[in-house]
C-alpha cells in the first residue's frame, strides 16, 4: 500500500526539502552558479543549510568530489574558506572562474571588447574546420566563429572567463537537438521535431549570437556574486585526484557529492570544451565513470574508490569535525565505504527532491550521510 503524505513527511527534513515554488530554477542557479551548465551538481541552497548548521563562518570546508564548485561558491557566500579537489579540467576551470576576484570594470570592457571584435570580423569564405570533432559536430560558419574567439582569447588578462563564454557558446551552438544538450549521442543534421519547443526546429548555423548572449549574462552573474560574496575569505582549487591529492591544510569540515557509479561521465560531458581549448583528459581517474558500468567489478572498483578518497580527506581533518555526504545510495553501498573510510554514521537526513537542476521531473530522494572520524 501507498504511504501517505503524511507518513512520507515524517520520514523527510523538511528544512532540505523544498518545493518547486519555493525555489524556483532561477534561484537554484543563481549568479554564478549558472556560469555554465553541469549535470550533477547539487544546489547551492543544500550547502547553505548544512553550512550552517554544522560548520561556523571562518571556518575552512572541504569537498573532494567538488565538480562545478557548489560547496566553494556558497562557503563564500557563507563566509567560509573553501578547498575543492577536482580530476576533471573543465571543472576546475569553471570553479575558478566562479570563485576569482576581478577588478569588474576591467573585466567589463574586456568582455565587451572581445564581443565587438569577434563580431566584426571578416571571416572570408567559411570552410569546415580541419578538426573531425568540429567538422562533425559544427556547422562550418559555427566553428569558423567559435575558432576566432578562441584565437582572440590569449590576449586578454581575463583569458579564463572568456574560455568559460566559448565553452558555453559551443554547447549551445552544437549540432544537437534543443531538448538533448546534456548528452547527445549523435549530430542533428536536418530539420527535428524539438520536444522542448514543440515545433520543428533546425541545428544551429551560427554562434554569434550565443557569444554575445553569454558575455552579458556572464558579466551581470559575476558582478551579482561580488556583491554578496565574502571578499575576505578564499577558494582554493586542487586539479588532483581525491584518492591521492596531499593535502597541506586542516579542515573544519567536509561538504561533498561524490560521483554514483555508472550514472555520468563528468568529462565527455563538456567534450566540446576539450576539443576547443586542447583541456588535459583525465577520464581515466574519474570514480564510477558511466563507462565503467556498474558490473560487481566495477561497483568494488567504486567502492575501494570513493573510500579511498574519504580517508584521504579525514587524514586533513581537524579530531571530531562534520563530513557530510549527499548522495542517493540505491545499491546500499555507503555502510560498507564508511567503516573502510574511517567515518562513523551519525544521522542520516533525507531530503525530497522535487526536481533536480535539469530537466527530469518526478519522485526522487537523496539523502545527507552526516558522519564524523571514528
Ligand atoms: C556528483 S559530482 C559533484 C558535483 C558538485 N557537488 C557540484 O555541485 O557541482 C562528482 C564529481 O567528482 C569528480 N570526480 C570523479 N572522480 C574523481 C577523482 N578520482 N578525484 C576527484 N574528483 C573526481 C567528477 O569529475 C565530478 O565532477
Amino acid at each position: 500500500m501507498a504511504v501517505t503524505q503524511d507518513e512520507l513527511y515524517a520520514t523527510l527534513d523538511l528544512e532540505l526539502s523544498w518545493s518547486e515554488r519555493e525555489l524556483p530554477e532561477r534561484v537554484r542557479t543563481k549568479h554564478v552558479h549558472r556560469l555554465h551548465p553541469y549535470h550533477g551538481k547539487f544546489i547551492p541552497q543544500l550547502v547553505e543549510a548544512l553550512l550552517d548548521r554544522y560548520l561556523a563562518p571562518g571556518d575552512h570546508v572541504l569537498d573532494p568530489f567538488a565538480g562545478s564548485g557548489t560547496t566553494l561558491v556558497q562557503a563564500l557566500e557563507s563566509g567560509l574558506d573553501a578547498t575543492g579537489v577536482e580530476v576533471a579540467a573543465f571543472n576546475c576551470l569553471l570553479m575558478r572562474v566562479k570563485t576569482a576576484q576581478y577588478d569588474l570594470p576591467e573585466l567589463g570592457a574586456e568582455l565587451r571588447d572581445a564581443c565587438a571584435r569577434v563580431e566584426s570580423l571578416e571571416l572570408g569564405r567559411v570552410r569546415p574546420p580541419r578538426e573531425a570533432y568540429l567538422r562533425e559536430w559544427f556547422a562550418p560558419r559555427a566553428a569558423a566563429e567559435l575558432l576566432a574567439f578562441r584565437d582572440l582569447i590569449e590576449e586578454y588578462r581575463y583569458a579564463d572567463v572568456l574560455r568559460v563564454i566559448l565553452s558555453r557558446a559551443a554547447r549551445s551552438a552544437r549540432r544537437a537537438a534543443h531538448f538533448d544538450l546534456e548528452a547527445p549521442r549523435v549530430p542533428q543534421t536536418g530539420e527535428y521535431w524539438c520536444h522542448k519547443h514543440r515545433r520543428l526546429c533546425r541545428p544551429v548555423e551560427s554562434a554569434l549570437g550565443f557569444l554575445r548572449r553569454y558575455t552579458l549574462d556572464t558579466l551581470a552573474r559575476v558582478e551579482e556574486f561580488a556583491r554578496v560574496r565574502d571578499a575576505e575569505r578564499e577558494a582554493r582549487v586542487l586539479q588532483a585526484d581525491a584518492r591521492e591529492v596531499a593535502y597541506d591544510a586542516v579542515f573544519d569540515g567536509v561538504v561533498t557529492s561524490p560521483p554514483y557509479p555508472g550514472l555520468i561521465d563528468y568529462h565527455e560531458q563538456h567534450r566540446y570544451a576539450y576539443e576547443l581549448l586542447g583541456l588535459d583528459d583525465r577520464r581515466e581517474r574519474e570514480i564510477g565513470a558511466a563507462a565503467a558500468g556498474t558490473s560487481l567489478a566495477a561497483l568494488e572498483e567504486y567502492r575501494a574508490g570513493i573510500a579511498a578518497a574519504l580517508a584521504n580527506a579525514v587524514s586533513a581533518l581537524r579530531p571530531g569535525a562534520p563530513v557530510l555526504i549527499v548522495v542517493n545510495d540505491r545499491r546500499d553501498l555507503y555502510p560498507e565505504i564508511l567503516g573502510r573510510a574511517g567515518l562513523r554514521l551519525e544521522s542520516r537526513l533525507r531530503r525530497h527532491v522535487n526536481r533536480r537542476t535539469g530537466r527530469r521531473a518526478g519522485e526522487y530522494f537523496e539523502d545527507v550521510l552526516v558522519t564524523r572520524p571514528v
